[in-house]
């Protein structure tokens, strides 16, 4: 059965749907991701795809997710089933509960780097004189195994607190607060990035495109880094608008997202690579990056252990936000359909993510030497989370509201029950049914070999 309308707990005002779904989609995604893959993936051709890729695939996929999740008011599977009666629809949640569970698992890693380099900013341990004592620092702290994978679980069980306490009222009253100041810092150090002796070659790297690097693999990687980044094609977006109130403008709050998403990482990229030209660090560091040259940054700011400090704390709150929203994926699963009680579900989602967690922060140590398919098991699960599953399930879900959805269903969602205007229906429907799905499938045939 599905819930109705008004019998769940929805977001009070429409600025708290906006400000929720933005806390979902800006994290380490955008400050931590997208400069370490454009960093690997030679910069500016990364670049170019990645902001074609969130406009032209990932505007229309939200698009499709908020129209399935308001208007069932259910989480993926329900959504489907309210939809369609055939068995091969709602498979693909799986693959997006899946997909949630490893992310939650290896992004609480990182999110408990941000608590250790929080601490270690506050304490005064994270200030060098020597910008290759950061690499030192940060390699030494990683591979230490036992603190990396405290904090994991450290983190998790923070985020098993906030969401021990609902939705509306915990996360609501948490983003609203967060995201401005969040985004203030990221202009400050952004304006200072911007005046280092590294600005320019920095910003050549990371805007000029150099088409001779624009590989199969750094498109599937800018089309990874966009779905992720929008936390799309799990049923995340779909899950949070199942809260949504009648009045929220579907398309607007899509391409708001989206927008407020690829400035913030277009600002960490601008404070990112002016820095590591200037210190003589390189691009393609990898996960590593972002931990070893925001404190050099840091450093060499004026009061500098403050902004340290102040800013591994914001990015530990984007996120917590952003963990919420992809445990509510699995939570929403076990407790609508699988009809088990919410505490019982939080507590599940979070045993799972303990467990998976601390093999992803092992993996950069004592776990170092188990590869799968020549990857760690936190690259392992990055990547085909990102690469693989994320665009795959957007596949689905575009394919099943461009051709499977009835055609009225779109309209009135998009329009807020005939409310109000959405003036480029056709452009949508034209993307949901060929654009995107066909676009999926050629970069993944492509990044195989096979075009
Ligand atoms: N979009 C989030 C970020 O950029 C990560 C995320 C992915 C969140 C998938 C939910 C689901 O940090």
């Amino acid at each position: 059965m599905t819930p109705q309308p008004g019998k769940r707990d929805l977001f009070t005002t429409r600025f708290g749907a906006i400000a929720t779904t933005v806390g979902s989609a800006v994290g380490l995604g955008n400050i931590w991701r997208f400069p370490y893959e454009a960093g690997t993936n030679g910069g500016g051709a990364f670049m170019l795809c990645y902001i074609v890729f969130i406009f032209l695939l990932g505007v229309p996929v939200i698009c499709a997710e908020f129209t399935l999740g308001r208007s069932s008011r259910s989480n993926y599977f329900g959504a489907m089933r309210h939809h369609s009666r055939s068995r091969f629809w709602p498979l693909a949640g799986y693959i997006g509960i899946l997909a949630s569970l490893m992310i939650l698992s290896f992004y609480s890693v990182v999110a408990g780097w941000t608590v250790e380099y929080t601490v270690q900013s506050a304490t005064g341990a994270l200030d060098f004189s020597d910008t290759g004592s950061y690499h030192d620092h940060f390699d030494t702290f990683v591979t230490g195994n036992w603190r990396p994978a405290m904090w994991t679980l450290i983190f998790l069980a923070l985020n098993f607190g906030i969401l021990m306490r609902g939705v509306s009222k915990g996360i609501e009253r948490f983003s609203n607060i967060l995201m401005p100041v969040l985004f203030l810092l990221l202009i400050v150090f952004c304006i200072n990035s911007l005046t280092m002796d590294g600005a320019r070659e920095g910003l050549t790297f990371l805007f000029r495109p150099d088409f001779a690097a624009l590989t199969p693999a750094t498109m599937l990687s800018a089309l990874g880094q966009a779905f992720f980044s929008l936390s799309l094609g799990l049923g995340c977006m779909l899950t949070y608008s199942s809260y949504f109130s009648t009045g929220t403008r579907l398309g607007r709050s899509a391409l708001t997202t989206a927008m407020l998403d690829t400035v913030v990482a277009l600002l960490a990229g601008v404070i990112i690579f002016p820095a590591v030209f200037t210190y003589g660090m390189s691009p393609s560091a990898g996960p590593t990056l972002v931990f070893e040259v925001l404190p050099s940054i840091f450093h060499h700011l004026p009061g500098g252990v403050v902004w340290s400090t102040f800013f591994f704390f914001l990015l530990f709150l984007a996120s917590l936000t952003s963990t919420i929203s992809m445990s509510e994926i699995s939570i929403a699963f076990f407790t609508e359909q699988l009809k088990i009680r919410r505490k019982s579900a939080v507590i599940l989602n979070t045993a799972i993510a303990a467990v998976f967690g601390t093999l992803c922060a092992l993996s950069f140590g004592c776990l170092d030497d188990l590869r799968l398919f020549g990857m760690t098991i936190f690259n392992l699960f990055d990547y085909t989370t990102s690469n693989i599953m994320l665009p795959f399930g957007g596949m689905i879900i575009s394919l099943f509201v461009g051709w499977r959805l009835k055609r009225s269903v779109l309209v009135e969602e998009m329009t807020c029950y005939g409310t109000t205007p959405f003036r480029v229906m056709g452009l949508l429907i034209f993307l949901l049914r060929w654009v995107c799905p066909l676009g999926i499938a050629l970069i993944f045939l492509n990044s195989i070999g096979i075009i």
